[in-house]
C-alpha cells in the first residue's frame, strides 16, 4: 500500500448562546403548542443568539474549542473555512472577520453556501487543501443566527430552528490509502437547483437589497429528506470502500428526529448508532453536524478511531454525506 494524505479531524469544539427558548415560549408567540412541536419534530427547546452576538462571535468561541481540544494555537491556523447562510455581513467573509477575532495571523479565509448542507460541503473543500498538503492546519466551521431569518408569524418554520457554531480542526496525516486510515475517507455531494421554491430566502442583495425570510413548504422537503439523505449515505460509503453497517456512529444534521428514524430504518441502522441533538438545540443548519459531533466527543460516545458517518440535507437543494475515522 502506497502512503497517503489524509484530512484527520484532530480537535472538536461547540458552542451556544446562553438564551434557551422553549416550545411553550413560542406557543406564546405563535398558534402553537409544546405537543405539537415535540410530536412532529422531536424539538424540545433552542437557543437563540444575543443581540449584540453575530455569527462569527459563535464561531470564535467554537473554534477556541476545537484548537484547545488539537493543542494548537490561532498563529498556526492557515485555513478558515466557514459554512454559514447568515454571515455578519453580505461581505467580507465571516471566515475573514473569525480570522481576525481569533487572531490567525496568516492563511486563506472564506465562506460556503450551502445551507443545512454546508459543514459536509466544507469539509470537502477544505480536504482538497489538507488532503493535498495545501494546509497544515485547518477550521472547519458552522456557524448560523437561523433565528434572525425567522418570520415570526409562521408557525411552520419559526418553531424549528435555533443558533450555534461547532468547528474542527483538520490536519494532514500520513495514512495507508486503506479503510484503516485516520482522516476522511469519503464523500458524495448532491445538489438539484430545480428544487429551491421548497426552502428559501425570499430576499438578497441582488434582488430586493433585504435580507429575507425563511421560506419552506416543509412537508415537501419532508418527503425528499429520507430519501435524498439514504442514498448520499450509500454513495459516501462506497466512495470510502465501506460498508454502512461498519459504522460506528452516524452523525447527522438535526432538521427533524423523524427524518433522523426513518434515515435509520431505511438503511438498517441501529437508532443507538445515531447521536442525535435536535431536542436541544433544533435545527442549527450548517452548525448542527459539529454541535452533534462535539456532543459526542464530549460525552464520550465517540473515540479516536470510529468510524463516522456525517450526512445533511438543505435549501437549494443541497445534500449530501461524509465518511471518516475520527
Ligand atoms: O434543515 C433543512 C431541511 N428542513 C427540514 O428537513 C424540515 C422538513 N420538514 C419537517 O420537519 C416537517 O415537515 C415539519 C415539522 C415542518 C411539519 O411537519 P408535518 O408533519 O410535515 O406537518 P405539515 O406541514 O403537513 O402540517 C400539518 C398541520 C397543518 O395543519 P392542517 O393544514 O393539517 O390543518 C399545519 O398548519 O400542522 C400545522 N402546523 C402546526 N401546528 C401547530 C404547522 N406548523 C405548526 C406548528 N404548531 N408549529
Amino acid at each position: 500500500m502506497s502512503s497517503v494524505l489524509r484530512s484527520a479531524v484532530t480537535g472538536v469544539g461547540g458552542y451556544l448562546p446562553d438564551e434557551v427558548v422553549t416550545n411553550d415560549d413560542l406557543a406564546k408567540v405563535v398558534d402553537t403548542s409544546d405537543e405539537w412541536i415535540r410530536e412532529r419534530t422531536g424539538i424540545r427547546v433552542r437557543r437563540r443568539a444575543a443581540p449584540d452576538q453575530a455569527v462569527s462571535d459563535l464561531a470564535v468561541e467554537a473554534a477556541r474549542q476545537a484548537l484547545a481540544a488539537a493543542g494548537r494555537t490561532p498563529e498556526e491556523v492557515d485555513l478558515i473555512v466557514v459554512a454559514t447562510t447568515t454571515p455578519d455581513l453580505t461581505f467580507p467573509a465571516a471566515a475573514t472577520i473569525v480570522q481576525r477575532k481569533l487572531g490567525c495571523p496568516v492563511g486563506v479565509a472564506f465562506d460556503v453556501q450551502a445551507v443545512c448542507s454546508g459543514f459536509v460541503y466544507a469539509l470537502s473543500v477544505a480536504d482538497g487543501f489538507v488532503a493535498r498538503g495545501r494546509a497544515k492546519c485547518a477550521l472547519v466551521i458552522g456557524a448560523e443566527t437561523m433565528t434572525r431569518l425567522m418570520d415570526w408569524t409562521d408557525r411552520g418554520t419559526c418553531v424549528l430552528f435555533g443558533d450555534g457554531a461547532g468547528a474542527v480542526v483538520l490536519e494532514p496525516v500520513e495514512g495507508q490509502g486503506t479503510t484503516a486510515d485516520r482522516g476522511l475517507l469519503g464523500f458524495a455531494l448532491r445538489a438539484d437547483g430545480t428544487k429551491q421554491d421548497l426552502l428559501y430566502v425570499d430576499g438578497g442583495p441582488s434582488t430586493n437589497g433585504e435580507v429575507g425570510k425563511l421560506r419552506m413548504q416543509g412537508n415537501q422537503v419532508f418527503r425528499h429528506a429520507v430519501v435524498n439523505i439514504s442514498e448520499a449515505v450509500t454513495a459516501a460509503a462506497a466512495d470510502a470502500g465501506i460498508s454502512v453497517a461498519e459504522v460506528d456512529w452516524f452523525v447527522p444534521h438535526q432538521a427533524n428526529m423523524r427524518i433522523l428514524e426513518g434515515v435509520a430504518r431505511r438503511l438498517g441502522i441501529d437508532e443507538a448508532k445515531v447521536i442525535t441533538t435536535v431536542a436541544d438545540h433544533a435545527n442549527t443548519s450548517a452548525a448542527s453536524i459539529p454541535l452533534a459531533l462535539a456532543t459526542g466527543v464530549a460525552d464520550g460516545r465517540v473515540k479516536r478511531g470510529d468510524l463516522l458517518l456525517l450526512e445533511a440535507m438543505g435549501g437549494g437543494l443541497t445534500w449530501g454525506a461524509c465518511v471518516l475515522r475520527f
